[in-house]
């Protein structure tokens, strides 16, 4: 019997490992992409999308889709998130400190905010264990290294929020949740 469950969980981990390609990846990606969110554990919002809303003066806000108007236009540059137009927006964190959760907007501007700036990395789908590729979080610009991005809820919706390393803080009655970001081109 315990053989068969050693068995057993020896092969759900193995279906729980796809096999990691050696090779680094470029932070420049200019084959236009969506961004897939991930976090399993939370249904609301795995496997939707990072999608945009014209926020005025040019911003574009990021919401948890079905909100806002879905993208499959964005770039990477030099680990940025970029949609290029003109002139080009680029994801940065700044505005709306929460001292609760201790959490700040990740947002896309033309203005020169702190960049949300991201190394390139491969992971395993959690639902299908295929190797996929990700962003991994690097620096809010030169600011400060680290930390994590996540969604929050606003309104009925979820928009998207940085905690910088170690943080502590939590709002229980505005939870906030890690994700991964995943690179789909369309
Ligand atoms: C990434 O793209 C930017 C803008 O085109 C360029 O300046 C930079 O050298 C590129 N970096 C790499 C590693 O190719
Ligand atoms: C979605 O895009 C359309 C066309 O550009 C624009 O008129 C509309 O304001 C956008 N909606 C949101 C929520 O950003
Ligand atoms: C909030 O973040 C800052 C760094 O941005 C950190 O120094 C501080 O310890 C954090 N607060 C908590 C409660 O984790
Ligand atoms: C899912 O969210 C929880 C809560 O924020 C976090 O602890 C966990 O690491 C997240 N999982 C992934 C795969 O990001």
């Amino acid at each position: 019997m315990y053989k068969t469950l050693a068995l057993v969980l020896a092969s759900a981990i193995s279906v729980m490992a796809c096999e990691i390609p050696g090779d680094v990846l470029s932070n420049n990606i200019t084959e236009s992409f969506s961004l897939q969110i991930q976090n399993a554990s939370f249904p609301d919002i795995h496997n939707h999308y990072l999608n945009i809303w014209d926020w005025g003066g040019g911003d574009q806000h990021l919401f948890v889709s079905p909100a806002g108007n879905s993208t499959s236009e964005l770039q990477l540059i030099d680990g940025v998130i970029t949609l290029p137009w003109d002139p080009p927006r680029r994801a940065v964190i700044n505005g709306e400190y929460e001292v609760l959760d201790n959490t700040t907007k990740m947002f896309m501007t033309e203005r020169g905010d702190p960049r949300a700036v991201f190394d390139v990395v491969y992971g395993c789908n959690p639902d299908t264990d295929a190797v996929q590729v990700q962003l991994a979080f690097k620096s809010r610009g030169d600011e400060e290294a680290g930390g994590n991005v996540g969604v929050r809820p606003f309104n009925g919706m979820y928009d998207f929020r940085w905690t910088p390393a170690g943080n502590t803080a939590y709002d229980a009655s505005r939870p906030w949740t890690k994700v991964t970001l995943v690179i789909v081109h369309p």
